[in-house]
């Protein structure tokens, strides 16, 4: 027995047991009618149910009575009170069920988001690689070709992705995962963009950079994003000896730009072989005017640097704000006004 039951899955021993328990329910059921058929004839007249004499009036319409009303009452209360109470809790529940609902995203945008040979349990695409574990930013090697045909290894600075929630919009991320950075590292991950993820996995994604660190997402503080605008600058600073008498790093328009802007508008900028400053890139050129002829007004400027392009609508003398890709991000959360100015007088003298 023991021998035939091992070759068998839990449930399939399972479903033998249950079935055994209904043989023998059967069998008892059986043999006790059997039992009773020996009674005589008539015999089951007497013995019907319904031929059993009842509660005396009495009985019947005092006790009986009620306490099938008291029964009904304590029903119809429970009902009365129920009802009400479940009303009450229900909008709890409804919040708390679409926190739970993010939550449950945030998790899984946590799982896609780590090393594709991490231990955790779910699926992996590799973000952490590049992006570093915490989103604060890392390094990738790449292969690029020159327009000879030649390849060649660099190392390609992958931008923090802790701190996109202040400088794209939903829709600006989104576009951003679905269709990826031609020519950059960063790989198209939506089918759309000819990717392989589904829809579901990129709202996962964008939902867990838009989470706050404290609610297990990759968002930092405000203050930490300005700070990190900041640093990057400051970096650049350094890069060119740009110290004051202290050995601090001095920042200006410049380093700024090189800090913020130029892995976007400076061709060869992200694997630290720069070509023209501000020569464009993935962004457009911003040199010879070019900034000074879309943006006749300088507060024009600052708005749009603040704000960045909506897609599809026109920005400047000529510009339509373009989204593929993500487009401009706005600046207006993580650089300071003065930073902006600075940044500006840099790039209208480019
Ligand atoms: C092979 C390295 C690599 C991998 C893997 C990778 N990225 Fe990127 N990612 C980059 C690089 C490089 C850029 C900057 C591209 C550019 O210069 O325009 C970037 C840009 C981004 C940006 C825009 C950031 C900005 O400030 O412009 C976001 C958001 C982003 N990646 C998210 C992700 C997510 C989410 C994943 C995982 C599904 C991922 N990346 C996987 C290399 C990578
Ligand atoms: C992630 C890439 C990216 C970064 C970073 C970026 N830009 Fe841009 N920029 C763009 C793109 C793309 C456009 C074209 C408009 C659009 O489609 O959004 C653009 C357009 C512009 C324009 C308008 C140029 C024109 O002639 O139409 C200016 C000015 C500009 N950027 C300034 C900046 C400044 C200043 C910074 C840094 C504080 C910056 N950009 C950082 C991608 C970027």
């Amino acid at each position: 027995m023991t021998m035939v039951l091992a070759a068998f899955s839990t449930q399939q021993k399972l479903g033998v047991v249950i079935g055994a328990v209904l043989v023998l329910g059967w069998l008892g059921y059986l043999i006790t009618h059997l039992m009773k058929a020996g009674a005589p004839p008539g015999s089951e007249i007497e013995l019907a149910p319904n031929r059993k004499p009842y509660f005396d009036d009495d009985k019947l319409e005092t006790k009986k009575l009620d306490s099938a009303l008291g029964v009904a009452l304590l029903l119809t209360a429970f009902s009365a009170v129920g009802l009400p109470a479940y009303w009450v809790m229900e909008a709890g529940r409804q919040t708390n069920a679409i926190k739970g609902f993010d939550n449950r995203a945030v998790k899984r945008g946590h799982s896609l988001f780590q090393p594709t040979d991490s231990p955790e349990h779910g699926a992996h695409f590799g973000c952490a690689t590049c992006h570093g574990a915490d989103g604060g930013g890392g390094v990738t090697k790449y292969v690029i070709t020159d327009f000879l045909g030649r390849t060649e290894q660099v190392t390609w600075a992958a931008p923090a992705v802790n701190t996109v929630a202040y400088r794209y919009s939903t829709e600006q991320i989104r576009s951003i995962l679905v269709f990826g950075r031609a020519g950059t590292p960063m790989p198209a991950w939506g089918i759309k963009g000819g990717g392989p993820m589904n829809d579901q996995q990129i709202e996962d994604l964008v939902q867990y950079m838009q989470t706050p660190v404290e609610d297990h997402g990759l968002k930092i503080s405000l203050e930490g994003a300005k700070a990190q605008a900041r640093q990057n600058a400051e970096g650049e600073a350094r890069k060119m000896g740009k110290l004051d008498a202290n050995g601090q790093p001095v920042v200006d328009g410049e380093s700024l730009f090189n800090g913020n802007c130029a892995r976007c508008h400076t061709r060869g900028f992200s694997f630290d072989r720069p070509e023209v400053a501000g020569g464009g890139r993935y962004g457009p050129s911003l040199r010879g005017g070019a900034t000074v002829r879309q943006f006749p007004d300088v507060q024009e400027m600052t708005e749009f640097i603040k704000e960045s392009a909506q897609y599809g609508e026109p920005y400047g003398e000529g510009g339509i704000g373009h989204d593929a890709g993500g487009g401009m991000p706005y600046f207006g959360q993580v650089l300071s006004d003065e930073d902006i100015v600075a940044i500006i007088a840099y790039e209208r003298s480019l």
